[in-house]
């Protein structure tokens, strides 16, 4: 008897070859490739293909804009797993899909390297005013003579990083600290082994005390209920004058408005961000800043790491719909 094959909705488009080796094993419904095709309401679980096909899916290959909640859980009966295209899962209802028995997986390992590639290069920009500059250059089609007061940034090099968060990312920031000879400082509920902090050169301290002491602030925390506006107008009031955030992580972990006023008022002197409390919109405030340079959510943004996160969110699903273990599950 011939296996019935899986019904697989791939949210977007997906570089590689995840979507042929899914294709050669099980049904393929792939939603349009991006939101130009149709507009946002179309695009993902939101769209018509996903509606067309929610009733026969077995699998879901979902993207962080996807919002995966009970409501779209009760559209699936036969769903047995969600396969994230991101080591984030704060867009999927991990309690609901517990409840109905789906697997969810995630994509961790595969975007450690780019995403702290991206954080460092923001605390660069920001620091040393890079696309401050650039807008200066363009728009007037070169700059002023050198003089010894222009564009002066903040110092990196020797300065303390603060690192909320120390899994994999946050130690990937961390060995880029230490190149640059600076002090990593880091808070996270559990510290790690001391094995661990030595070979980093990173000594663990309470989260205020990060926030007063570091020069910079790097944030590599996943959002949850505990982690929401953990920056909020408390703690960047309690920044160093002049410090740096970088936030690679989620966008709802800063409180935007707060931010935005303190990049006006101090203590805090600029920021690198490439995530949104309400992407892909970024508030008006912040945009109006020179102080902040901002990236289009863009962490993990390189074609082999893009690649080895979608094979991997494939692998999770072929074995998962093999009656084998996911690769890498969460919770
Ligand atoms: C993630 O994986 O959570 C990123 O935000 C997307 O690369």
């Amino acid at each position: 008897m011939r296996r019935r094959m899986g019904r697989v909705f791939v949210s977007r488009s997906l570089p590689g070859d995840a979507l042929a080796r899914l294709g050669a094993a099980h049904d393929l419904v792939v939603g349009p490739g991006s939101e130009d095709e149709g507009g946002p309401e179309r695009a993902g679980v939101r769209g018509e293909a996903f509606a067309r096909a929610a009733a026969e899916l077995d699998a879901i290959v979902a993207v962080l804009t996807d919002r995966v909640d009970s409501a779209l859980l009760a559209r699936a009966p036969r769903l047995r797993v969600v396969a994230n295209v991101a080591v984030g899962v704060d867009n999927v209802d991990l309690g609901a899909c517990r409840a109905r028995g789906v697997v969810v997986t995630n994509t961790p390992g595969v975007l450690t390297e780019a995403t702290a590639d991206l954080a460092f290069g923001l605390l660069l920009a920001a620091a040393r005013r890079i696309a401050e500059g650039d807008r200066i250059v363009r728009g007037r089609g070169g700059f002023p003579p050198w003089t010894p007061t222009f564009l002066l940034g903040k110092r990196v090099h020797g300065a303390t990083l603060g690192i909320v968060g120390l899994g994999r990312i946050g130690q990937a920031v961390a060995r880029r600290a230490r190149g640059f000879g600076m002090h990593v400082l880091y808070a996270q509920r559990a510290p790690l082994p001391a094995h661990v902090e030595r070979a980093l050169g990173a000594s663990c301290v309470p989260l205020d005390d990060l926030f007063a002491r570091a020069d910079f602030v790097s944030l590599h925390c996943p959002l949850t209920d505990e982690t929401r506006h953990l920056v909020n107008a408390d703690r960047l009031a309690r920044m160093r004058p002049g410090a740096v955030l970088v936030n690679v992580a989620r966008g709802g972990c800063v409180d935007e408005v707060a931010l935005a006023a303190a990049l006006v008022r101090g203590p805090i002197g600029a920021a690198g961000l490439d995530v949104y409390e309400h992407e892909p919109r970024v508030d008006p405030a912040l945009l109006a800043l020179d102080n902040v340079v901002l990236a289009p959510h863009i962490g993990s943004a390189e074609r082999p790491t893009r690649e080895a996160m979608a094979g991997l969110a494939a692998d999770n699903v072929l074995a998962v719909l093999a009656g084998k273990p996911p690769l890498t599950p969460v919770g």
